[in-house]
């Protein structure tokens, strides 16, 4: 089966497409023959990346404005699409933080902020895309960017394991509650994949050690995503709901 083929025609949404995983989604699904819409804070890094797409050849592309913490700048964004008939069939809630720091000098407004933008976000996206398919009589699919660290934990990460945690069973939540309305909910749970958020740790001596635990012994790259990417996005994963799938070099399965 061709997993890119599974897009084409198809319009994405991706958030958090400012840099980083969700930058590379969106160019990986303009690729592929799909429609973009890219969303984050930074509206001038999304027209320059709108700006690359549509040279290199992408059918359609454009950038919203959005701020996952805030529910009313993710209805607002949805009624921009609704007003171009733009409803996505194809929302990626990549947009994440990972501030932290040892849980014991962790100051609440720090929990709000990483809560609000990897958990609560996620809930604001999903909803909001959810109830615009169901009141336009069709289903819809949801790709949410977790982590391995929402199925394990490591040090001085709390919030973002908590949030990640999170996600993992907000797919299952709603991949249950939204079966009915075929819309299909899953997630990608990316082991370390270089990029700013962590740049300046795998500087460190320990993000170095950290690499050493991986069994395939190197930081990922975001091209290692795509096969699973791919996969969730679009119809060959067809019959499935509520699923988080790894993809981090064995590091999950990392010898204890
Ligand atoms: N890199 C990894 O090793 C790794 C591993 C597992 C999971 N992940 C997850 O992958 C996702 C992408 O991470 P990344 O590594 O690409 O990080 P990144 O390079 O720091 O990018 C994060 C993106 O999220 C956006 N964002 C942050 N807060 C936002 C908000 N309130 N509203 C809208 N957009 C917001 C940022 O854009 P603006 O600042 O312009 O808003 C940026 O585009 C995150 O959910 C992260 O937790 C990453």
């Amino acid at each position: 089966m061709d997993l890119a083929a599974g897009l084409k025609g198809r319009h994405v949404l991706v958030t958090g497409a400012s840099g980083g995983l969700g930058e590379h989604f969106a160019r990986l699904c303009a690729r592929c023959g799909a429609a973009v819409t890219v969303a984050a804070r930074r509206k001038e890094k999304l027209d320059a990346l709108v700006r690359d797409l549509l040279a290199a050849g992408a059918p359609e592309a454009r950038a919203v404005s959005l701020d996952v913490a805030d529910a009313d700048s993710v209805t607002a964004a949805f009624a921009a699409l609704h007003a171009l008939h733009a409803l996505p069939d194809v929302v990626v809630n990549n947009a994440g933080i990972a501030e932290g720091g040892a849980a014991i000098d962790v100051d609440i407004a720090t929990f709000d902020r990483v809560i609000d933008t990897n958990l609560r976000g996620v809930w604001a996206m999903s909803t909001t895309a959810a109830r615009a398919w169901r009141d336009a009589g069709r289903g819809g699919v949801i790709v949410n960017v977790a982590s391995i660290l929402g199925l394990r934990v490591a040090g001085g990460v709390g919030p973002y394991t908590v949030s990640k945690a999170g996600v993992v069973q907000m797919t299952q939540a709603l991949g249950l509650e939204w079966a009915r309305y075929g819309i299909r909910v899953n997630a990608l749970a990316p082991g370390y994949i270089g990029t700013d958020i962590n740049r300046e740790f795998f500087e460190t001596a320990p993000g170095q050690a950290m690499l050493k635990r991986i069994p395939m012994r190197r930081l990922g790259r975001p091209e290692d995503l795509d096969g699973a990417f791919l996969l969730l996005a679009g119809d060959a994963s067809g019959w499935m709901t509520g699923a988080t799938l790894p993809v981090d070099g064995g590091h999950l399965v990392s010898g204890l």
